[in-house]
């Protein structure tokens, strides 16, 4: 305790202002500010408060949370307010998904992404669409369903090989036959922020034998995994480097219970990876109602994110879009959302108004008019959305 005080007095004493900040257990608050003069929040979620004080208060602060709280200390100095930020942020970052209203959500890169958005081709998109389909399915624990993310991987592999700082890996589960495949952007300077855009890559139909069914799966999801290379296309044409690691993730088993993502997701939160924004892309090529081209669903998802996602559409992609509700966990963001990290769900219609043909043979690309323009859309939003979060 003497230590801490002494420790506390050094610190103070070479601040210039008069002013420093601590951040402290927001249950200690009120009672601190009833018997603490100038002690003003400047900021707090549930958990930890910042909280500027007077120099001389500092040890006033000491002496109450050691009496009231019997904590030795109780606080956290720091040199400079944004330290304090960072600490709350850092703090209150795991398993609270409201604690991201802190992300400074911006849209500052309007040059950069306009160019790019202009970049993004449809018939790419359907080219990879076409491709994944034909593969007799891509499910969970069928050979075919290793054949599609082995292709995949190789796809990536061939639109990244210019960049030494991007790579292309498999992400084995144990329990099944079906990798992920897991594309990393370096991040430039801020590495260990991480962005995440994804979608499932597995299909699935039939009821006794699913490791033999038909199950093209155009729309769920071949169309966001081929949104998501498109992504991969652009940027790398574009020769973009993000400050912020960028991972683009094509989830196996997504269809047997969103049990790839689960694995990824909660390897993530155990390594106490600092994920700052995930993006699922989950069905985008059938345009099924008719004034939204793009709808966010609003349960197992990020609010603050979301919003911003919208606001990201009306300066980017341009075209009308709204909410929805899945009403359970019905893709991959809810595995991240279910680890505290943030996420969002861009949907291609309402769920009123979903493809009827999806888990069947019947779900071709020729049920979204033998095109790709509805996903363009959804390419054009997951560019804007790496740039704009990676910065
Ligand atoms: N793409 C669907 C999710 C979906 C379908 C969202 C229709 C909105 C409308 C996804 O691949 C899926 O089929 N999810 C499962 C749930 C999962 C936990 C097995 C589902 O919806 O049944
Ligand atoms: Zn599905």
């Amino acid at each position: 305790m003497k230590k801490l005080i002494m420790m506390l007095v050094l610190s103070t004493s070479i601040f210039a202002g008069d002013y420093v900040y601590i951040t402290i257990g927001s249950d200690a608050v009120s009672t601190s500010q009833k018997s603490i003069q100038s002690f003003d929040v400047v900021n707090s979620t549930d958990e930890v408060s910042v909280v500027r004080v007077h120099k001389d208060q500092v040890l006033n602060v000491s002496s109450l949370m050691h009496d009231k709280f019997n904590r030795c200390g109780g606080f956290i100095f720091h040199d400079t307010k944004e330290e304090a930020q960072a600490a709350l942020e850092k703090n209150a970052f795991r398993n609270t998904t409201k604690s991201m209203a802190f992300f400074n959500y911006t849209i500052t890169k309007s040059a950069t992404v306009t160019k790019m958005v202009d970049e993004v081709k449809e018939a790419q998109i359907r080219e990879t669409i076409q491709k994944m389909s034909t593969f007799h399915n891509r499910y969970y624990q069928a050979d075919t369903g290793v054949d599609s993310q082995v292709w995949l991987k190789s796809k990536w592999e061939d639109l990244t090989s210019a960049r030494s700082d991007v790579s292309v890996e498999l992400f084995e589960h144990s329990k099944w036959k079906q990798p992920s495949v897991i594309l990393t952007i370096q991040g430039t300077t801020k590495a260990n922020d991480i962005v995440i855009l994804g979608g499932h890559a597995d299909s699935i139909a039939g009821f006794w034998s699913k490791e033999r069914a038909r199950a093209p799966g155009a729309d769920d999801n071949a169309s966001g995994i081929a949104t998501l290379t498109e992504v991969i296309r652009v940027v790398m044409d574009s020769n973009y480097k993000p400050q912020r690691t960028v991972k683009i993730m094509a989830y196996a088993a997504e269809e047997v219970g969103l049990r790839g993502s689960k694995e990824i997701a909660q390897s993530f939160a155990r390594d106490k990876k600092h994920v700052v924004g995930v993006v699922q892309f989950d069905m985008t090529n059938h345009n099924g109602t008719d004034d939204m081209d793009i709808v966010f669903m609003t349960d197992y998802t990020n609010k603050a994110q979301t919003e911003f996602m919208g606001k990201l559409i009306d300066t980017y992609v341009k075209v009308p879009w709204g909410y929805s509700k899945c009403g359970y966990g019905c893709s991959d963001h809810a595995s991240w959302h279910n680890e505290g990290f943030p996420a969002s769900m861009p949907f291609e219609s309402t769920m009123g108004d979903i493809n009827g043909h999806i888990h069947s043979k019947d779900d071709t690309i020729e049920q979204s008019g033998g095109h790709a323009e509805h996903a363009l859309k959804f390419a054009k939003l997951g560019v804007s959305f790496l740039v704009e979060m990676g910065k």
